[in-house]
């Protein structure tokens, strides 16, 4: 039986498997558009689980780190559209599934409950990871934008990859006072 060969998404090359099934990730290009759309929805999630880390915080440090943190994801997003615009096409988002993972993980660290340090402690780490995720795929899509020659679409994509290594290392400094406090409270 004849495999059914649907229309190729936005006007990249048409390549099929030999199953007949569309194959979109056969260019650097369409590997860094997937990138953008992976980072768009993976931002939006991340904007609204921040609050309620914030929220669940005892620190008052951390409880503003991750809020201040949740403004800039907002403008993340809003660059992540600016990059859309300079490649032409209109802002897309496609399920970024590891977000969801991650934000699942901060809401059941959340659900498990604690009090002090050492609560505060896990929620840095819920946060942390978050962070990681974002610094490698903000660093690999400047890396493809500048391999295909996107100077501008680079540069936008390396401010925000510079606010979340600064967001990793504040709340990592602030992780290590915590676990100090965690200890000695024991
Ligand atoms: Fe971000
Ligand atoms: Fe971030």
């Amino acid at each position: 039986m004849l495999a059914t060969r649907k229309e190729p998404r936005e006007s990249e090359p048409c390549v099929f498997s030999k199953k007949g099934k569309i194959m979109s990730l056969t260019t650097l290009e369409s590997v860094l558009n997937h990138a953008l759309k992976d980072l768009l929805s993976a931002e939006k999630q991340f904007r609204d689980a921040l609050p309620k880390l914030s929220e669940a915080a005892a620190n008052r440090e951390l409880a503003s780190a991750l809020l201040e943190h949740r403004d800039e994801t907002v403008h993340h997003i809003e660059r992540l559209e600016r990059c859309f615009e300079l490649l032409g096409k209109s802002p897309r988002s496609e399920k970024c599934e590891a977000a969801e993972g991650l934000v699942e993980e901060g809401k059941s660290i959340i659900e498990e409950g604690g009090e002090g340090p050492s609560f505060d402690v896990a929620i840095v780490g819920a946060a942390r990871k978050v962070e990681h995720y974002e610094i490698v795929s903000y660093a690999d899509a400047c890396e493809y934008a500048k391999n295909l020659g996107h100077q501008e679409l680079e540069n936008v994509l390396r401010e925000t990859l510079q606010e979340e290594q600064v967001t990793d290392s504040k709340l990592h400094k602030l992780g290590e006072r915590l676990v100090m406090e965690a200890k000695r409270s024991a």
